[in-house]
């Protein structure tokens, strides 16, 4: 326990959470997100995410008033060939009456500490404006930018726009397949997509199963993306804004396959989709090695993506030439 004094001298503890928080944790998610299906979200990410179960850590005032709360969801990452405990960060929450006065930044401070006990790497993600400030004071580095990429699908009214998208389509080549109950193919892909990624989240068969399929919100489909019949990648996508853009949350590919699946998903937004235009959220650094104006995308906008390691920690997690990183190292299931 950390008992901590803001500028006031108003007490307040900051401590980690134990099973008998559930109640006031998931009040305090209620409060956050508002119209969220608690219980589900609280099986899905709090209890049965493969990296295991959120560590959560709660600040109470002086009266014993429970003032916010931080979480870490533990993701598994692929680091230079092996794997490595890490986590999201997430649901970070002071009530209104406690803002601004240091409490966001006492608890990613708490969480830091605590990483070495819990064996977590890395805390990581892209964070809303209003938690940028209180991470970065709770020891968070601003490692470089997500940025997201846009790439027209249908252009002007319904007809033109639909041929203009059948001119521009990439011809002939991959499919996308629904992935099936903790799909083999997803492994296959995975297998070999890691022989090109020095620092991303693991995107196994396990890791679809329960990112995709099982996710509360049902909002991104999981599919394998295959070459005459041989699986070269795999995908999410969401459609948002009532249809009109379909946003890609996850890709991964085999080596030398990338522009192959982004050809593939084009293709199937085209066909089987009526969205105007495809999306996807990548690092940027890594974005632009992947040339993603090949296939036709734009850069649209970024937003800082931060990393926090402890103090003695592993500095590779620091490296922005390693990150890999999509929706899918996101705590939220769907975008809408
Ligand atoms: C984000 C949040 C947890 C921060 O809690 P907090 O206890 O107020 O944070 P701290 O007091 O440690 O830090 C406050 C700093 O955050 C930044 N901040 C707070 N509100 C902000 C706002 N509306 N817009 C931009 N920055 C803001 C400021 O830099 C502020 O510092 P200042 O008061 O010196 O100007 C709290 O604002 C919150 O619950 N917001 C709603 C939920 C949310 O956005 N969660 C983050 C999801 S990633």
């Amino acid at each position: 326990m950390v008992a901590t004094k803001h500028e006031r001298n108003e007490a307040f503890v900051v401590r980690e959470a134990t099973i008998e928080d559930r109640a006031e944790i998931e009040a305090l998610i209620a409060e956050m997100i508002p119209g969220c299906d608690v219980a589900a979200r609280w099986r899905w990410l709090y209890e049965t995410n493969p990296g295991g179960p959120a560590l959560t850590w709660l600040a109470s005032a002086a009266t014993g008033e429970v003032a916010g709360c931080t979480s870490y969801f533990p993701f598994r990452l692929w680091l230079d060939g092996e794997e490595v405990r890490a986590a999201l960060g997430g649901d970070g929450y002071v009530r209104p009456a406690f803002r601004r006065r240091g409490l966001g930044g006492l608890l990613h401070d708490a969480s830091r500490r605590a990483m070495p006990a819990h064996q977590i790497g890395c805390m990581y993600g892209a964070p809303g404006a209003m938690n940028l400030t209180p991470l970065k004071h709770g020891g968070s580095r601003e490692l470089g930018t997500v940025a997201r990429y846009v790439r027209p699908l249908r252009v002007g009214p319904s007809v033109v726009g639909n041929l203009v998208a059948r001119a521009t389509r990439p011809r002939g080549g991959a499919t996308l397949e629904p992935v099936m109950e903790l799909d083999p193919r997803v492994d296959t892909v995975w297998m070999e997509a890691k022989r090109d990624l020095r620092l991303a989240a693991i995107r196994d068969a396990k890791f679809y199963q329960w990112r995709f399929r099982d996710a509360p919100a049902q909002r991104e489909p999981g599919y394998v993306i295959l070459d005459d019949h041989r699986p070269i990648g795999a995908c999410a996508l969401e459609s948002l804004r009532g249809g009109d853009e379909l946003h890609i949350v996850d890709v991964v590919a085999v080596p030398g396959r990338w522009h192959a699946c982004l050809d593939a998903i084009i293709r199937h937004a085209g066909d089987r989709t009526r969205a105007r235009s495809l999306t996807i959220k990548l690092f940027t650094n890594d974005a632009r090695r992947r040339r993603m104006w090949q296939s036709g995308f734009i850069e649209r906008g970024t937003k800082p993506f931060l990393c926090m390691i402890h103090k003695d920690g592993d500095r590779r997690f620091l490296d922005p030439q390693r990150w890999f990183y999509t929706g899918a190292d996101a705590d939220l299931d769907t975008l809408e």
